[in-house]
C-alpha cells in the first residue's frame, strides 16, 4: 500500500473559505493582535435562556439516549406546525425530518435526489458550501454568474437558458441570500419556480435566514407558491435567528418519498440529531420568543444602516442595502482596479495590514466584492469601518 491517501472526490472538496478565514483571525487574536473578525456568520447574542434551559432540563431528565433517526415525533410535528404558522407551508410530521444543522440537511437532501453527474444550478453569489455538497453527492455544480445590477435576483429567462444549456436537473435557492442579503419579491420567486416547473427541476431551498428581514420585506418559500410544493425541499431552522449555531439542529421538509429517503440516509450516516438539542429546538418551536427576535432585529438593523451609511462614504467602495440576513456585500471593484488587486488580495491586505478579517467575494463566486458579517457588536463594526477607510485612503 502506498500509504493512506484521500480519494479523488474528497480532493475536489475545498475547506470552507469562511471557516478558514475565521480560524486565521482567531490564530492572530491568540497571539495578542487586535483583530476584528467579521468572517463568520454567527450572531453575537447567546442562545436565549428558555431554549438553553430546555436543553439543561433534557439532560436532567435523562433525555440523553438515542432517538428515532428522523428526530423525536413531537419535534417533527412541532417543526411542521412552525413551518405552517410562520411561512404558510403545509407538511405533515412525516414530511419533516430533524437534522443536525442546515448544512447536514442540505447534505442529506442532495444525497437523496441527485443522480450521478446531474447538473445542479447554483445562483451566484452563493453560500460557500453548495458546490462542495453537490460534488459530494456526485452531482455537477453549475454556477450562474451573479447579477448585482438586478439586485442579485436572477430572472426567469437567464435561468431557463442555463437549464437548457446544462440540461440541469436541480436548482439551489437561498433567500434571504448569504452573502448578498437579497430577498426576491413574490413575483420574482414565482418566475423562478415556474421556470423550474416548466423544465421539471427539483428545488432545494435554503431558508435559514427567513426570519431575518428588514424594511418590511416578506419571505416567501418556493414551496408555498403555486407549482412549488411538489418539487421543493425546504431547509430551515433556528440556527441564525436564535443562535442555535452550536446545537446543530434544523428541519428538512418536502414530499414524503424524498423525506423517507433522506431519513434512511440519515439513519445510516448520523443516527439521530443530538437528543438534548432536539429538546431545545422543541422549546424554540413552541415558544419562538418574538420579543427576543424583534430585539435582535433592531440591533441587526442598526448595524446594517450604520454600515450602509459609512461604507458608501469610503472612496472606491459601494454597499447596496441588504434586505435580509446579516451580511454586507461590499463592492470593491473600483478600489481593486485602482490598486491592481483582486478581492483576495484586498482581504489579504485588510487582514495583514489592518487586522480586519473579511471574506473575499470569490469564495461566493462574486469576485470584486468583499463580505463582512454584521452579526457583531457596534464596537467591532466601528473599528472595521475605520480600518476599511484607512485601507482605502492609504497611498
Ligand atoms: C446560507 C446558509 N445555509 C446554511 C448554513 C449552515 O447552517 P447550520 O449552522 O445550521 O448548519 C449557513 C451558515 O453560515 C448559511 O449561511
Amino acid at each position: 500500500m502506498a500509504g493512506l491517501v484521500p480519494n479523488a472526490r474528497s480532493r475536489r472538496v475545498a475547506e470552507s473559505a469562511t471557516l478558514a478565514i475565521s480560524a486565521r483571525a482567531a490564530a492572530m487574536a491568540a497571539k495578542g493582535l487586535d483583530v476584528v473578525s467579521l468572517g463568520a456568520g454567527e450572531p453575537d447574542f447567546p442562545t436565549p435562556g428558555p431554549i438553553a434551559e430546555a436543553g439543561i432540563r433534557a439532560i436532567q431528565q435523562g433525555k440523553t439516549r438515542y432517538t428515532p433517526a428522523p428526530g423525536v415525533p413531537e419535534l417533527r410535528a412541532a417543526g411542521a406546525a412552525w413551518l405552517s404558522s410562520t411561512f404558510g407551508l403545509s407538511y405533515t410530521k412525516d414530511e419533516v425530518m430533524v437534522c443536525a444543522g442546515a448544512k447536514a440537511a442540505l447534505h442529506m437532501a442532495l444525497d437523496a435526489v441527485v443522480e450521478p453527474g446531474d447538473a445542479v444550478l447554483i445562483l451566484a453569489p452563493y453560500w460557500v458550501s453548495y458546490p462542495a455538497l453537490v460534488t459530494l453527492a456526485d452531482g455537477n455544480p453549475v454556477v450562474l454568474p451573479a447579477v448585482p445590477e438586478q439586485g442579485f435576483v436572477h430572472d426567469a429567462a437567464t435561468l431557463a437558458a442555463a437549464i437548457r444549456q446544462h440540461r440541469a436537473r436541480g436548482l439551489i435557492l437561498n433567500f434571504p441570500n448569504n452573502p448578498s442579503g437579497a430577498v426576491p419579491s413574490r413575483a420574482q420567486l414565482q418566475a423562478l419556480v415556474d421556470t423550474a416547473a416548466e423544465h421539471d427541476l427539483w428545488i432545494l431551498s435554503d431558508e435559514i435566514y427567513s426570519t431575518l428581514l428588514y424594511d418590511g420585506a416578506t419571505h416567501f418559500s418556493p414551496a408555498a407558491l403555486p407549482r412549488g410544493r411538489e418539487r421543493t425541499l425546504v431547509v430551515n431552522g433556528f440556527t441564525k435567528s436564535h443562535t442555535l449555531t452550536g446545537w446543530r439542529t434544523s428541519f428538512l421538509a418536502g414530499p414524503r418519498a424524498v423525506i423517507d429517503a433522506a431519513c434512511r440516509i440519515q439513519s445510516q450516516v448520523l443516527g439521530n440529531p443530538c437528543t438534548i438539542s432536539q429538546e431545545a429546538t422543541l422549546a424554540a418551536c413552541q415558544q419562538p420568543l418574538p420579543d427576543e427576535l424583534a430585539r435582535r432585529m433592531r440591533a441587526f438593523d442598526e448595524r446594517r444602516q450604520y454600515l450602509v451609511a459609512e461604507i458608501n462614504r469610503i472612496p472606491g467602495m459601494r454597499l447596496a442595502t441588504p434586505k435580509g440576513a446579516f451580511y454586507a456585500l461590499v463592492d470593491v471593484r473600483a478600489l481593486a482596479a485602482q490598486r491592481g488587486l483582486d478581492d483576495v488580495g484586498i482581504c489579504e491586505q485588510l487582514l495583514e495590514k489592518h487586522l480586519l478579517a473579511a471574506v473575499p467575494g470569490s469564495a461566493f463566486a462574486i469576485p470584486g466584492f468583499v463580505r463582512l458579517s454584521y452579526a457583531a457588536a457596534m464596537e467591532p463594526l466601528q473599528k472595521a469601518v475605520a480600518r476599511l477607510r484607512a485601507f482605502a485612503e492609504a497611498r
